[in-house]
């Protein structure tokens, strides 16, 4: 058997060693721009090949895998499932684990994403309004003087997004401003060059919770979920710095509980089946609205809302990355076999079985990143690779020297009992790297930390209280708004 990965990142590598576990021992084939030597030891053990190439070229995609005569295409990234390549593959007879363009569509663009959930009145619907140009959005951003989060209307690459509280009426004007100022940055520099989508800027009521990734397996037919995994979004301690890409996650069982014998967690079991009902829900609208069948992964990246319970804040139409590495690392099912059930949709006659165990990863970042990646990068790396360490964004020369691709350069697995365990595991392995022009790495200690937990357990139950009494209040999802002249009214 041989199959090729499309995508060199962290979550390509964990991918890449769940192939090398597998019982069926494919050969395994890579295709990415950067060389990840971590993937390339694999590729070279299994017998496989690695090519450099752009992932995103349906085209390049194409010939690699009819080169090599794969079996099957896994993709990755989200880029190449948004530039149609699963699509090519398909057309061409090549099977592939990955959303076509068009379904797709609920992860490129966070506007037909809402659009969606209303139409079908999906639950978690958040209030928003979308905008073809800076133009149009500023009258909205003049008038309206409550909390929100300002979005690129597309996916692009998790940048751009800017979350303003506006509670203190005599700050009205300055957070005018400031509201304005980003609306036009997100027209101007974050879209810029983004011209596959209708809509630019996204507006949504602002919520609060805490955030959870719920990512799934499905055929279009059926929906599995894996554990839910909580992402870090921030650079330094105590969600301090600006958003990354993600410095780090933590897992334990389906609802991230703080160990295998424990009753505390950050979600209820009754969270997870709502969540995982709401992520069904979405592959359905999106297949009625296409007439296309959902083949991959399908993630949602839900908050835990005062306002709704589970409410998903964006989609993915792939693993999540650092969150792949949470659920492989655990997955007792072969990998190839869970592909080769969604390829002939038959995923409902499988079991697809998660080990307990509480799972946390520590990226490992060269200063510089995320704002000023050029800093960050061609940097030459030394790597002491044990178990639980995964090559990221790195690049293995022809003269065998590794450098820093710009963006984390490793990720550090701890698997354990409990998360706090797991953490101080993944701890130790942050200390794995290191670059030989004496240029700066960072991490995040806090991750997984019994003082985090404890906050975020807090700020769940938080959420929880309140969205539990609207249910029982049969107010669940409704706002409750002063309409002048009118008074207070219920709208939903
Ligand atoms: N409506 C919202 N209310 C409150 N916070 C939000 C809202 N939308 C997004 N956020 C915050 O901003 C972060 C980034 O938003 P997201 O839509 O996930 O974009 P991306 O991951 O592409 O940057 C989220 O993880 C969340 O913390
Ligand atoms: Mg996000």
């Amino acid at each position: 058997m041989k199959v090729l990965l499309v995508g060199s990142g962290g979550r390509e590598h964990a991918i890449a060693k769940a192939f090398y576990n597998s019982g069926y021992e494919p050969k395994l084939f890579c295709v990415s721009e950067l060389v990840n030597p971590g993937i390339n030891r694999i590729v070279k053990e299994t017998g496989g090949e690695y090519y450099v190439g752009n992932p995103n070229n349906p085209e390049t995609v194409f010939q690699t895998a009819a080169r090599a005569g794969v079996d099957f295409v896994f993709i990755g990234p989200e880029e190449p499932n948004f530039r149609g390549v699963p699509d090519k593959l398909e057309e061409e007879g090549i099977p592939c684990i990955g959303a076509n363009r068009e379904v797709a569509e609920i992860e490129m663009s966070k506007a037909s994403m809402r659009d969606l959930q209303w139409k079908y009145m999906i639950p978690g619907r958040l209030w928003y309004k979308k905008f073809k140009t800076f133009e149009e959005a500023v009258p909205y951003v003049e008038e309206y003087a409550e909390s929100v989060a300002l979005k690129p209307a597309r996916q692009v690459g998790g940048k751009g997004v800017k979350v303003i509280e506006d509670f203190q009426v005599y700050l009205k004007e300055e957070k005018k401003r400031v509201k304005k100022k980003h609306v036009e940055s997100i027209y101007r520099d974050y879209m810029k060059g983004y011209d596959d989508v209708d809509f630019k800027i996204l507006i949504e009521e602002r919520v609060w919770g805490p955030e959870y990734t719920l990512q799934c397996f499905t055929d279009g037919r059926t929906v599995i979920p894996m554990p839910a995994v909580q992402d870090n979004k921030h650079a330094f301690d105590g969600d301090l710095g600006p958003e990354t890409g993600g410095m780090g996650s933590i897992a334990c069982g389906m609802n991230l509980k703080w160990s295998v014998n424990d009753d505390r967690a950050i979600l209820t079991e009754e969270e997870i089946e709502k969540s995982t009902e709401i992520v069904r829900m979405m592959v359905e609208a999106i297949q009625k609205e296409t007439g296309r069948k959902y083949h991959g992964v399908v993630a949602g990246q839900m908050m835990l809302t005062s306002i709704w319970g589970p409410t998903i804040i964006e989609m993915y139409s792939r693993l999540g990355d650092p969150e792949a590495l949470n659920v492989l690392a655990v997955l007792k099912t072969d990998l190839v076999e869970i592909c080769e059930a969604i390829i002939s949709e038959k995923l409902n006659t499988i079991r697809v079985e998660f080990e307990e165990k509480a799972t946390v990863v520590k990226a490992v970042s060269p200063e510089g990143y995320p704002l000023n990646r050029d800093l960050a990068k061609g940097h030459p790396a030394i790597v002491d690779e044990e178990e639980g360490v995964f090559w990221a964004s790195a690049h293995l020369r022809e003269d065998g020297v590794v450098e820093t691709g710009g963006s984390r350069l490793i990720e550090c697995l701890g698997v354990a009992e409990s998360i706090p365990e797991a953490s101080l595991i993944a701890e130790r392995l942050t200390s794995k790297a290191r670059l030989a022009d004496g240029w700066g790495l960072f991490h995040r200690s806090d991750i997984g930390s019994e003082k985090s937990l404890e906050r975020r357990i807090m700020l769940a139950n938080m959420a929880r209280e309140i969205y539990k009494y609207r249910e029982r209040k049969g107010i669940l999802g409704k706002r409750i708004i002063w309409i002048p002249g009118k008074g207070l009214e219920e709208v939903g």
